[in-house]
């Protein structure tokens, strides 16, 4: 794409700085689980959106196109002549803007008219000065707002006008007291002036100040902007106290939109939250300093819409307060909607089974995913938000089959890679925040095994679905220096008693890995157990078996690049990890951590000799049992729990995981009403307590892939779909599967139904220029072209 070159200059609004945050570390928060020092209401120390504005004339001759083309420091909302220009959200999308800085450009055409026009902006704190850190604090990319742009207006006759952000133009504020993406907005009607961005600067207004642009490269937009994509009822409403409670249904990322009258000076206040407690109150579930989630209306009198601008939430619930039932009657929920709001990404995959609460599971995936696929994959939409590169490196494969994330993850690859240290380390998370890097005295660490390996696994997966190759020369500079880390610090080399000797450098336990996290033993309630204490006793089994895999995939690519010799280098090391991590860790029985996820990985993986691994099976088998039948995995290893058992001939045992209900399992959060997936799968533990945790993380949601490639019957072969298996392994409890596969070749569709050998029927419905392998129990595989085909088994 041609990168535009620019004329205006950077202005910012009259406006004091982001205010400072008390220091509140990632250590006092979790090791010494100290309250954050006391803070204030937000309408003490936050700043209100600007209005800004300028005027422009346009000749009195016929228009050819007019286009605007902008970005901020912060997130806006254009306007010409009282129009907003677009129905996009959050511009620009959230990148490493130390780094990258996105523009968009719009067509404006149908909005100009001939004589005096108006270009109106309103300018929010968002992810640039908003409070979005984990420890809630603000300012991670800079704590002044400024905008950019240029609106291009071309005549038919040739010539043409260039009106730019520059010292014509003014600002003042409006009805947003504050907007902040974690903390919520609150307008105070009666500041608002509606005519504001259709009228010409008024006496008032204040002069903007010309500002040096950012260091930041300016590119024009990547990938799908966020909107509005749905728009839910509420389901019900009681009341609580003084306030009402509302349920959606359905746990979003999106904020509510509501229709009623508002006297003067009244306050209508809402507040989000993903569930209700064990007594069905309303319950905060993300707790934590900035992280109120509540938006707040002030009335002017009279009837109105009232939807916040510039933040979101994830919630199903809405705590409403400052309703007047004598002024206002009875609240009636049809007042009130639930706006879902996402990156508008194309939904790419429909898998239904004949098992209802399966398919709930499914829906629940992809919930998870519409939620957490807000201008950046991120862990969950209410509490960090952020780009963690572990959840979508596990969640990735599943992602794919419900929705074409093809440019949106491309540019997400690009932040992280502008994220890389100097020293090859992908950090935990992109875009990374200020306190990112300042948070590395918590753990030590900012990078992870596993997390990091997103840069090798995420493009690996975009080849795979889509076949893009480019992808993987974009990032195969990054992926080798995040491997030569990998290997420098497995061998020792940032240790201050120097490089290990002998086998040992293979072994990854020099530094902090998250290893096994969320490992339901360590996080479900036990004392002095939780996650980093997990991590503690798995990192070095985990950490090592991924950086085999991880050496592998990285040859996998370098030979499609052509790069032979790295390949084999890499290959070779991948099997000098192994040996050592078979002697060091594994006795012919037993693995040192031994753990079920251990097992896990150590079998996808290949880490053990070959005659040895099902030995290793068995005792995978054997925690299984022992722990009732329930898994014990973490993020990296359950993608491949049923898998390992299935290809080990235990398919029984990958099935009772599935259709386990105890806790922890996918379908003991469908019965206990989940509707999407949760952070820790005893959320709601089985005595019913309740927990200030995420209810909305995709990352277990990764075993969508396993029903899709099991219970579907369809899996991957190469690249972009051209050749692919239609294997349905027709899973106990199943009596009928239906999918749908939107591929770049065109859509795939695999049937089946039936019970019983001989008594299934098997439609495979292949796009033009693909070839099916159908392997069907009793039969020998087929490989079918173009066209619908129907067998029976
Ligand atoms: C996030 C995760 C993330 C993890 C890394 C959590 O707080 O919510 O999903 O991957 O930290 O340790």
């Amino acid at each position: 794409m041609t990168q535009r070159t620019w004329t205006a200059g950077w202005i910012e609004p009259a406006q004091e700085s982001t205010t400072p945050e008390p220091a509140y570390s990632l250590y006092e928060m979790f090791v010494l689980h100290a309250e954050p020092p006391a803070w204030t209401p937000p309408e003490t120390r936050l700043w209100p959106a600007k209005l800004m504005k300028r005027g422009f004339v346009v000749a009195d001759k016929p228009v050819r196109r007019a286009t605007l083309h902008m970005t901020a420091r912060g997130v806006y909302q254009a306007y010409v002549n009282g129009e907003l220009v677009s129905d996009a959200l959050f511009a620009p999308d959230y990148t490493t803007y130390d780094h990258l800085l996105m523009y968009q450009t719009y067509d404006v055409s149908g909005l100009v008219r001939a004589g005096e026009n108006v270009w109106g902006v309103i300018l929010a704190d968002g992810w640039y000065a908003g409070r979005i850190s984990q420890q809630g604090n603000g300012a991670q990319y800079g704590d002044r707002l400024s905008i950019m742009g240029e609106l291009e207006v071309e005549y038919a006759d040739g010539t043409s006008e260039l009106v730019r952000t520059d010292a014509e133009w003014r600002s003042t504020t409006g009805k947003y007291v504050y907007s902040d993406i974690q903390i919520g907005e609150k307008q105070d009607l009666r500041l608002e002036d509606k005519a504001w961005a259709s009228t010409a600067v008024a006496e008032g207004w204040d002069e903007v100040a010309e500002v040096a642009a950012p260091a930041a490269e300016l590119v024009a937009q990547v990938g799908p902007q966020v909107r509005r994509r749905e728009v839910l009822d509420a389901v019900k409403a009681w009341p609580e106290g003084d306030a009402i409670v509302v349920d959606f249904g359905q746990v979003i990322a999106g904020r509510c939109r509501i229709e009623c009258d508002l006297a003067e000076g009244q306050e209508l206040r809402l507040e989000h939250a993903e569930v209700l407690d064990a007594e069905g109150r309303f319950f905060m579930n993300i707790i934590g300093r900035n992280k109120d989630a509540a938006d707040a209306f002030v009335g002017r009198g009279g009837h109105e819409v009232l939807e916040p601008d510039f933040t979101f939430h994830g919630f199903r619930y809405v705590r409403l307060s400052g309703w007047d039932e004598a002024a206002q009657g009875t609240f009636d929920p049809a007042c009130i909607k639930a706006v879902v709001i996402y990156s508008d990404l194309r939904e790419t995959g429909r898998i239904r089974t004949s098992d209802a609460r399966v398919n709930r599971l499914l829906d629940n995936i992809l919930w998870s995913q519409r939620g957490n696929m807000l201008s950046i994959p991120t862990d969950c939409p209410q509490r960090e938000r952020a780009g963690w590169t572990g959840d979508i490196q596990v969640y990735a494969p599943t992602g794919c089959f419900f929705m074409d994330l093809h440019d949106f993850l491309v540019r997400w690859l690009d932040q992280v890679m502008a994220d890389q240290l100097d020293d090859g380390q992908v950090v935990d998370y992109s875009p990374a925040t200020k306190d990112l890097f300042a948070s590395g005295e918590f753990l030590g660490a900012i990078s992870s095994s596993g997390w990091g390996d997103a840069i090798v696994l995420v493009p690996w997966q975009l080849y795979r679905e889509y076949g893009d190759r480019e992808v993987l020369e974009r990032c195969y500079d990054s992926m080798m220096r995040w491997h030569d880390f990998c290997v420098k610090s497995a061998a020792g080399a940032f240790l201050e008693e120097g490089e290990k000797e002998g086998d040992a450098r293979y072994i990854w336990d020099t530094k902090f890995n998250y290893g096994e996290w969320m490992l339901p033993s360590y996080v479900m309630g036990n004392e002095g157990a939780g996650p980093i204490e997990a991590a503690a006793v798995t990192a070095p089994t985990i950490a090592t078996a991924w950086l085999a895999h991880v050496s592998d995939v990285l040859a996998d690519i370098s030979e499609l690049l052509g790069h032979g010799d790295a390949a084999a280098e890499q290959r070779a090391y991948a099997a000098e990890v192994r040996r050592a991590f078979a002697d060091r860790f594994w006795d012919g029985k037993k693995l040192d951590a031994d753990f079920q996820g251990c097992y896990v990985d150590a079998l996808a993986f290949d880490m053990l000799p070959e005659a040895e691994r099902a030995a290793a099976a068995d005792r995978l088998v054997e925690l299984i049992h022992a722990n009732g039948d329930k898994l014990d995995t973490g993020f990296l290893s359950v993608s491949y729990l049923l898998d390992v058992l299935w290809d080990f001939g235990h398919e029984d045992v990958a099935e009772t995981l599935l259709w386990q209900d105890g806790c922890p399992s996918w379908l003991y959060e469908v019965d206990r009403g989940g509707t999407t997936v949760w952070e820790n799968w005893g959320a709601i533990a089985s005595d019913g307590t309740v927990g200030a945790l995420s209810f909305n993380h995709y990352a277990f949601g990764c075993v969508g892939d396993w029903i899709v490639r099991k219970v579907g019957g369809l899996a991957l072969r190469e690249p972009a779909w051209a050749e692919f298996d239609v294997v349905p392994a027709f899973v106990r409890g199943f009596e009928s599967c239906e999918l749908e596969h939107e591929t770049a070749a065109g859509t795939i569709r695999v049937a089946w139904s039936g019970s019983g050998a001989g008594a299934r029927e098997v439609r495979v419905s292949v796009p033009e220029g693909c070839r099916a392998h159908v392997a069907l129990p009793g039969s020998d595989e087929v490989v079918v072209g173009a066209g619908e085909h129907v067998f029976a088994c």
